[in-house]
C-alpha cells in the first residue's frame, strides 16, 4: 500500500514536472519567436561578452579622441553572438539584400520593406543588419519587429560607427553559415534606394563564380588626419599615404566567389574602424580590383526627384523615408512623373 502511494507521488511529480517545462517553453516561444541564440530558460535581458578590454594599448593611446581608444582597447574583440536571426535563405536566392541599419531607424527599416525591399519577389533575401544600442528602442520592440518580418539580423556587440567593420566579419560568417547559396550580395545601408529592376538586369547572366565586387568605386583616397572629423585616423592607425581602391560603403553588389574569399582574408586582417576602407584592404590582399559603375550613387544626387535619371541608375545613397517614398513613386508609377512637377 505504502509503496503504490510511493510510486503515485513520483509520477505526479514527474506530470508536474513536464507540464512546467513545457509550459515554461511555450511561454519563451511566445516571447522569443526567432531569438536563436539564447535557451528559453535564461534570463531576459543582455549577456555581456566576456572579451576584455587591452589595458596596455588603451595606456598607450591616451593622447587620441576618445573613440579611437575604444577601438582599439577593444579591436582583439571579435567573436560574438547572434541576439535575433531572420528567417533563412530559399534553395533558389539569387540576391541577398545585406543592410546595415540600427535598432532605432524602425522608419527607415519599414519604408525599405514597403518600397524596393519587395520588388524582387522570392529570389532575393532581404535582411538587415543591427548592432546593440542603448535603451530606445526597447528590446521587446526589436523581438516583435524580428518575428513580425523575421528580417532582423542583430549582433551582442555596441552599435557604433567604428563596429561597422565588426557587421561586415559577421555579416560574412552568417551568409557563409545561412546563405551560401546567394548568388550575389549586395551590402548597403539603410539610406540607400535601390532600384531593383535595374539591378538585376545588371546582374543577369553574371558567373557567381567569377570575381565581382562592383559599386562607387574611391581611388587615392587620402586617410583624414583631421582630429576633429568622423573619419580622422592617425597615422599610428594607417601609416601609407593612400588607402587602397574602395567602393563606397552605401552600396555595392559583391559575387559569392569575392564573398567566400573576402571572409577568409576579413579572419586573418586586424580591424580598421572604417568598414568600406577594410573591405577595400581586404579586397588588395587578394588582387581583387573593385569595379567603377557610374549607376552607383553613393554621394547622392543633385535633384533626386527628377525621372530621368533613374535610367541607368542602380542604387542612391543618403534618402530620408520620405524620399525614399516618393522615389519609388517614381519608378513604378510612370503617369506621376508627367503630372504637377514634385518638389525638388
Ligand atoms: C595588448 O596589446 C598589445 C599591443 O598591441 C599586445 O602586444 C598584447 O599582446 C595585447 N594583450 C592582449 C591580452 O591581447
Ligand atoms: C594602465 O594605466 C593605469 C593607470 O595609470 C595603470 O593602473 C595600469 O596598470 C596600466 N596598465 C597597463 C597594462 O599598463
Ligand atoms: C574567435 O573565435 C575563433 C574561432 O572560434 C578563435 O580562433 C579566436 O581565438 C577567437 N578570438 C577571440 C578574441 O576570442
Ligand atoms: C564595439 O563593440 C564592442 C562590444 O560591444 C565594445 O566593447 C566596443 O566598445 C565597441 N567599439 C566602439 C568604438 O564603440
Amino acid at each position: 500500500m505504502l509503496r503504490r502511494l510511493g510510486w503515485l507521488v513520483l509520477y505526479s511529480l514527474a506530470v508536474l514536472l513536464l507540464s512546467c517545462l513545457l509550459f515554461f517553453k511555450k511561454e519563451a516561444m511566445l516571447a522569443g519567436g526567432p531569438v536563436a541564440s539564447q535557451p528559453f530558460w535564461a534570463p531576459p535581458g543582455h549577456r555581456h561578452s566576456q572579451c576584455l578590454p587591452n589595458h596596455t594599448v588603451a595606456n598607450a593611446s591616451l593622447s587620441l579622441p576618445s573613440r579611437h581608444r575604444l577601438f582599439l582597447t577593444y579591436r582583439h574583440c571579435r567573436n560574438f553572438s547572434i541576439l535575433l536571426e531572420p528567417s533563412g535563405c530559399a534553395q533558389d536566392t539569387f540576391l541577398l539584400l545585406a543592410i546595415k541599419s540600427q535598432p532605432g531607424h524602425v522608419e527607415r527599416r519599414a519604408a525599405i520593406r514597403s518600397t524596393w525591399g519587395r520588388a524582387g519577389g522570392r529570389r532575393l533575401k532581404l535582411v538587415f543588419l543591427l548592432g546593440v544600442a542603448g535603451p530606445t528602442p526597447p528590446a521587446q520592440l526589436l523581438a516583435y519587429e524580428s518575428r513580425e518580418f523575421a528580417d532582423i539580423l542583430q549582433w551582442d556587440f555596441v552599435q557604433d560607427f567604428f563596429n561597422l567593420t565588426l557587421k561586415e566579419l559577421h555579416l560574412q560568417r552568417w551568409v557563409a553559415a545561412a546563405c551560401p547559396q546567394a548568388h550575389l550580395v549586395l551590402n548597403g545601408d539603410d539610406g540607400i534606394f535601390v532600384h531593383i529592376p535595374n539591378v538585376l538586369e545588371f546582374l543577369d547572366g553574371w558567373d557567381p563564380a567569377q570575381d565581382l565586387l562592383v559599386g562607387d568605386v574611391i581611388c587615392q583616397a587620402l586617410p583624414n588626419r583631421n582630429t576633429k572629423v568622423k573619419y580622422f585616423i592617425p597615422p599610428s592607425m594607417y601609416r601609407a599615404r593612400h588607402y587602397p581602391p574602395y567602393a563606397g560603403g552605401g552600396g555595392y553588389v559583391m559575387s559569392r566567389a569575392t564573398v567566400w574569399r573576402l571572409r577568409a582574408a576579413m579572419e586573418e586582417a586586424e580591424l580598421f574602424p572604417i568598414d568600406d576602407v577594410f573591405v577595400g584592404m581586404c579586397l588588395r590582399k587578394l588582387g581583387v580590383s573593385p569595379t567603377h559603375h557610374a549607376g552607383f550613387k553613393t554621394f547622392g544626387i543633385q535633384r533626386p526627384l527628377d525621372p530621368r535619371l533613374y535610367r541607368g541608375l542602380l542604387l542612391v545613397h543618403h534618402l530620408s523615408p520620405l524620399e525614399m517614398w516618393t522615389m519609388w513613386a517614381l519608378v513604378t508609377d510612370e503617369g506621376l512623373s508627367c503630372a504637377a512637377p514634385l518638389p525638388q
